[in-house]
């Protein structure tokens, strides 16, 4: 097994990005390169475990991804419907914990059931807790909190960071320490933006389907040189 590093970060979060790309370079339909990237995320959370990461937040599906073609929508609805389907019992059996983070409510009523099956199966697992952010949108999650916020009535002189972070979709979780983004895209892509304040970030031209342990580690890697300074010296 691979020893854990001294500075493991505790929360990773990964935009699993260039699926798309990695079919085309294979003259294959854009859906074969989903299916890939889905067998992937298998080996990296086994990966994750090994590794001693205690939090892996994955980015599947943007409030923006519905901008795609039907085709393509339906066909990433269908492939993460299977993945539950045949990934749960082993999931649950290797101890890790399902969250999802995003909206629940474009999704199909068997599909919706589905994720929240998994999450109160998996609610006791505390060797890796998954977080799956699907139909997630940054903007959305701060614009629910706010409606949240203002619909509980606080007065606005007692809203803190505090106050904002306990109504995100990740409330009670820590920030992630390092934000992966693979394919090599520089942006964020509305993914995390209140919690990736200051987290680190490791770019990857490597397309996600390709992304193995040895490139996770080498990003853990990279992390435990990296000196974090939040503002201060
Ligand atoms: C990431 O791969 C998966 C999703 C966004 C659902 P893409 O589908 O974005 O692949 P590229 O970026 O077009 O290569
Ligand atoms: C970000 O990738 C969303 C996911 C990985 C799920 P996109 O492919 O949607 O991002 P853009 O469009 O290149 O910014
Ligand atoms: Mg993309």
């Amino acid at each position: 097994m691979t020893p854990t590093l001294v500075n493991a970060p505790a929360h990773v979060a990964i935009i699993m990005d260039g699926n798309g790309r990695w079919a085309k370079q294979r003259g294959l339909p854009r859906a074969a390169g989903h299916k890939a990237g889905t067998d992937n995320l298998r080996r990296v959370i086994e990966a994750a475990v090994e590794l001693g990461i205690r939090i892996l937040t994955i980015y599947a599906f943007s409030t923006e991804n519905w901008q795609r073609p039907a085709d393509e929508v339906n066909g990433l609805m269908s492939i993460f419907e299977e993945v539950i389907d045949r990934e749960l019992g082993e999931l649950h059996r290797n101890g890790v914990r399902l969250r999802h983070i995003g909206r629940l409510d474009r999704l199909s009523p068997a599909f919706a059931d589905k994720v929240r099956a998994a999450i109160a199966l998996t609610r006791d697992n505390t060797r890796l807790t998954l977080n799956i952010a699907f139909n997630y949108g940054g903007r959305a999650e701060i614009v629910e909190a706010v409606r949240s916020i203002v619909a509980a009535g606080l007065p606005p002189e007692q809203i803190t960071d505090d106050t904002v972070a306990a109504h995100l979709y990740t409330a009670g979780q820590p920030d992630p320490d390092l934000i992966i983004r693979t394919s090599g895209e520089m942006r964020v892509s509305n993914f995390l933006i209140w919690q990736g304040a200051y987290s680190e970030y490791f770019i990857t031209p490597t397309y996600w389907p390709d992304f193995d342990k040895e490139q996770l580690r080498l990003a853990l890697e990279e992390y435990s040189r990296r000196h974090r300074r939040f503002g201060g010296l």
